[in-house]
């Protein structure tokens, strides 16, 4: 169906008919992990159209069809939005949410009725500015570090609130650096050698305001809300493994492998997290006439049973994602209208008990530098567990490797060990050189390990 609105209907009239709706016709923005488990999720749903991902992957070309476009070329985007006749447009990575897609393709008379997930780019600030995040958790009493933020003017300012905080001390570039923007120094000094980094460019413009703050200690766990700004759903928890090696040893990646649901996030917990943090933060950006509609991802940390929040995302996680969705139950596709349309209120979300566990192969030296181009073999011989590609590129009949994380195995079992038993047959019987994947995801939490 090309055109789902007559040119006289408005997005109202649309809405009435969301539950009835079909040949919906969806644009996602993205390439990876995260991208992939989204096609393949709303590829379930009886009311999607032609299903259309830019740049997408391999994986997701046996989903949809892949457009070769990067996600920050914005008139490029517009003009596939208009000659595929998108209805919905959902955008994965934060870049072209902090850089305004959303307010670009909203702002467009001549794409009045198409529905795009955001947030917009003040909401996406969230993410796009530490600084901005962390004043905003304090207007509203919303429980994180205790910090102070600085730019290179006050380094002399910066050194002294240095001084005042215990070891390690945490110091995060203000503004978007690709997942590698904060540094964890052991000692004073070594914070004081970051702090001069910052200050010299090491990460850009992003590094002019250094955000610098308590060392929280605890358990990471990540919450994602799909939100229009005044009503909310909680989409299913997850534990991300961002440390390259086995114990959570070596630096920090994108993320090494997730399990959801999480133990420790009980109900009890639960409630805490929505009280504290999500209520607080929906009705502050609501009070500050801060429109959002779209994901709000809060990188919380468990302190001794309180939730405390790390960081805000405006999308979804990657690899979480490769967890949540596989248990949501519910029609996604109708989740992210009635979001995009202001109707969030008359979702409902069902989630299965069963337990999903996801393990990525990186290619050797990642989160450093790694080979690429190497042929991945045997993904057609995985039959238990789903293969979403992260960083792979097709060349003829061959499937190679072409980033750090280059697949995610979702397994999905009526226990972690069944779940995990499936992610590591995949992630065993897949090779391709250098292939290199933790062995422990999950352990930590299963409750017999
Ligand atoms: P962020 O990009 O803000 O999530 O930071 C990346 C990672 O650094 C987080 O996932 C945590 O593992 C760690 N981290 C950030 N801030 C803190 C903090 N205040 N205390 C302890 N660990 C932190
Ligand atoms: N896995 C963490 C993130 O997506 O930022």
């Amino acid at each position: 169906m090309s055109g789902i609105f007559a040119s006289t209907e408005t997005i109202a009239t649309f809405v009435a008919n969301i539950c009835e709706m079909s040949g919906v016709n969806v644009l996602i923005i993205g390439s990876g992990g995260r991208e992939h488990a989204m096609a393949w999720k709303l590829s379930q749903s009886p009311k999607l159209g032609k299903l259309f991902i830019l740049p997408g992957n391999p994986g997701t070309a046996q989903l949809g069809e892949n457009i070769p476009l990067n996600v920050l070329d914005f008139d490029g985007i517009r003009t596939v939005v208009i000659e595929k006749a998108i209805n919905l447009v959902v955008i994965g990575p934060e870049e072209p949410l902090v850089k305004g897609l959303y307010d670009f393709l909203k702002g467009d008379a001549g794409l009045r009725n198409v529905l795009v997930v955001g947030p917009a780019k003040e909401g996406a600030a969230l993410e796009g500015s530490k600084n901005f995040a962390k004043a905003f958790m304090k207007r509203h009493g919303i429980p994180t570090a205790n910090y102070g933020a600085f730019t290179r003017e006050e380094y002399g300012e910066a050194v002294k609130f240095l001084k005042t905080l215990e070891p390690p001390c945490v110091l995060k570039a203000d503004g978007l650096a690709a997942g590698k923007g904060v540094v964890i120094q052991p000692s004073y000094e070594d914070a004081c050698t970051s702090l001069e980094e910052f200050f010299n460019g090491k990460f850009g413009d992003a590094g002019n305001v250094v955000v610098i703050e308590e060392f929280l200690r605890g358990v990471e766990l990540s919450v994602f809300v799909i939100t229009d700004g005044k009503s909310y759903v909680v989409l299913p928890e997850a534990k991300d493994y961002k440390r390259v090696g086995v114990g959570d040893t070596g630096p920090n990646t994108g993320g090494m492998g997730a399990v959801s649901p999480v133990p420790f996030a009980t109900p009890e917990f639960m409630m805490k997290v929505e009280n504290t943090v999500i209520k607080p933060t929906i009705n502050g950006l609501s009070s500050e006439g801060i429109p959002y509609c779209g994901i709000i991802f809060f990188g919380l940390m468990n302190v001794g049973g309180n939730p405390y929040v790390v960081e805000y995302n405006v999308r979804l996680g990657d690899p979480e994602t490769e967890v949540v969705l596989p248990r949501i139950e519910s029609d996604l596709l109708e989740l992210l209208m009635l979001c995009a349309a202001g109707k969030m209120s008359e979702s409902k979300l069902t989630v299965s008990p069963q337990i999903a566990t996801t393990v990525i192969l990186a290619s050797g030296g990642y989160p450093g530098s790694y080979a690429k181009g190497k042929a991945i073999s045997g993904m057609e011989t995985i039959s238990n567990a789903i293969i979403f590609h992260a960083g792979t590129t097709s060349s003829g009949s061959l499937t190679l490797t072409a980033g750090g994380r280059v697949l995610a195995c979702t397994g999905i079992g009526d226990s972690m060990e069944d779940a995990l038993a499936s992610s590591y047959s995949a992630a065993n019987a897949i090779t391709f050189e250098s292939k290199y994947f933790r062995s422990d995801i999950g352990l930590d939490v299963y409750p017999n390990s």
